[in-house]
């Protein structure tokens, strides 16, 4: 109990409730047309920046700050949110598979050990995303764990793709297939049986997430392992490129499609023997079909035929779990988050979002782990998110609902930390609709107004902030800025995070009077100083 006692801090005082309101994709970026945050009409967010500068500050949400690999990585929720909920920055998936690659160490894990007692009658199957976008996974690990495979032994090998569109740009899907088809083909040359198996678009198939909708995962079971699917080809570049003739076809919908032979058999559903990897490192939308994969008890879809596997995630997608059982590399050990500090010192929680970004202020807040740490200190609130749309068809989503339930947390004295995700210009960001992530970002800003009228009424304290950018840019640009043209002459629309800093606002009559930010700490990130020295908190002080 000791060993979780938390010193008061020096300056703020004790008891007062506190608001974490976390919004979801929205950075700091020049003002103009493209910037949906600038366009909209953000009157909280922005008084917090013209009344209070001294409360309002610009952090890193991306690269090293938040544990990623390179200061190219963009930021996303998964790193975002582990870098708030545990107040530390840790070596994330992205880089602790590339070093596991890199050293070989990878081969020599339990988990590949496991997966290989397929390789001398069985096929080896690797499911997951196709991209360079590195936040669920990286085209040049999926490259390098093929070559290793083949080379400890691996003589069948098929690849279930999901298309991305959505940590890159729509269209790009292409020429990652060309590149995947190309190295399969060299592999081939060396004797190994390498083929692409099956496809589809990420978030149409395969890559739901917090059990949003179980369909998803079906569309993805049914192609990758029983090899049924609607659209039936005998190349994958072929398939890509004829499923994206139809106008309103976008990689991240792309229905599923199996590759066929010449007497039109599929050519890799999983059978009892085999092996399946699912090569993402992020957990949130690997889980479900890690579930399928796994469970014996299973019923959130009829699996028709489960195949007796050797399976492996990349990682371990969820510490509580122990899902999946078998991984190739050792997730970051997130341990002594903010949440477990909490109820071990008697401070109640609640937490709420959507469903579609529900575990990222639970599970991912949690260092990775699903579930509460003490049901009696933490509320945990899911509010329904709608099912089988496109975000810009609802920009508002359940912002308003969001906000009342936080509001009515906050009201009802029962809780010390209200804590909330507010999705609206992420999810509407990714969907690439200009217009509707203006909606969605003035939604948002009414969602943080509702909150802080609470704090205000009790005498509380909010800390505003994101876990990265994505609707403060929504073009790609040029190395001067300016809005990129693709070979038509269309403007390149970006539809994933962006590399910028995002806001931090803290107010609310709780606080001492002279509260502000440091502003010697110009490293700030989500976390903490982002050079990841011992400093003290650069957050406070007065
Ligand atoms: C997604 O999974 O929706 C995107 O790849 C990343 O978005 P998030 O990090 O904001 O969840
Ligand atoms: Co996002």
């Amino acid at each position: 109990q000791n060993a979780w006692k938390l010193a008061d801090h020096p300056k703020l005082p004790k008891g007062k409730t506190i608001a974490m309101v976390v919004l979801d994709g929205w950075g700091e970026a020049r003002p103009d047309e493209y910037n949906c945050i600038h366009v909209a009409d953000t009157p909280t967010m922005d008084s917090f920046k013209t009344t209070a500068p001294e409360k309002w500050r610009l952090i890193k949400a991306h690269g090293s700050a938040v544990g990623l690999p390179s200061e190219d990585d963009m930021g996303n929720s998964e790193v975002g949110h582990n870098a708030l909920g545990a107040g530390r920055i840790f070596a994330q998936g992205a880089k602790l598979v590339d070093s596991a690659l890199a050293s070989g160490k990878i081969y020599g894990g339990e988990g590949f050990k496991y997966i290989k007692q397929s390789f001398d009658n069985g096929t080896l199957h690797l499911i997951g995303l196709l991209s360079d976008g590195g936040v669920h996974s990286r085209l040049d690990q999926l490259l390098l764990l093929l070559k290793g495979a083949a080379e400890q032994g691996a003589k069948r090998i098929r690849v279930h793709f999901l298309t991305d569109g959505r940590d890159v740009l729509d269209g790009s899907s292409v020429g990652f297939v060309e590149t995947l088809e190309k190295d399969l083909s060299n592999l081939r040359e060396k004797g190994v049986d390498a083929q692409i198996a099956s496809g589809g678009g990420r978030m149409y198939v395969t890559m739901d997430r917090y059990e949003n909708d179980w369909n998803v995962v079906k569309r993805g079971w049914d192609a990758q392992v029983l090899g049924e699917a609607p659209y039936k080809f005998r190349s994958a570049v072929e398939a890509v490129k004829k499923l994206r003739e139809d106008p309103k076809a976008n990689d991240q919908y792309l229905p599923p499609f199996v590759i066929v032979d010449e007497s039109g058999n599929p050519v890799g559903p999983v059978k009892d023997g085999d092996a399946v990897v699912t090569f993402n490192f992020r957990a949130d939308r690997m889980t479900m079909l890690a579930k399928a994969l796994e469970y014996a008890d299973f019923d959130k879809f009829d699996r028709v035929r489960v195949p007796k596997i050797y399976y492996a995630g990349m990682l371990q997608y969820d510490g509580e779990l122990k899902l999946p059982s078998h991984y190739l590399v050792s997730p970051p050990e997130i341990e002594r988050t903010s949440g477990e500090y909490l109820v071990h010192n008697g401070v109640r929680t609640f937490a709420c979002s959507e469903t579609v970004k529900f575990g990222h202020v639970t599970f991912f807040w949690n260092g990775n782990r699903s579930g509460c740490f003490n049901e009696e200190m933490e509320e945990y609130v899911e509010i329904p998110s709608d099912v089988g749309i496109t975000f810009n068809v609802q920009p508002k989503m359940k912002a308003l609902e969001i906000a009342e339930k936080a509001r009515d947390a906050i009201l009802s004295g029962k809780f010390d930390q209200i804590r909330v995700n507010l999705p609206n210009g992420d999810m509407v960001g990714h969907t690439g609709d200009i217009e509707a992530t203006v909606v969605a970002c003035k939604a948002a800003d009414e969602a943080v107004k509702t909150i802080i009228d609470a704090i205000e009424q009790v005498g509380g304290i909010y800390v505003i902030t994101a876990d990265h950018g994505n609707a403060e840019d929504m073009v790609k640009r040029d190395k001067s800025g300016a809005p990129q043209l693709d070979k038509s002459g269309k403007l390149q629309i970006l539809t994933s995070h962006t590399l910028k800093p995002v806001p931090i606002a803290i107010g609310g009559p709780g606080l001492k009077a002279g509260t502000r930010f440091r502003n010697d700490v110009p490293t700030g990130g989500l976390a903490k100083c982002s050079c990841n020295r011992d400093e003290p908190s650069w957050i406070y002080c007065s």
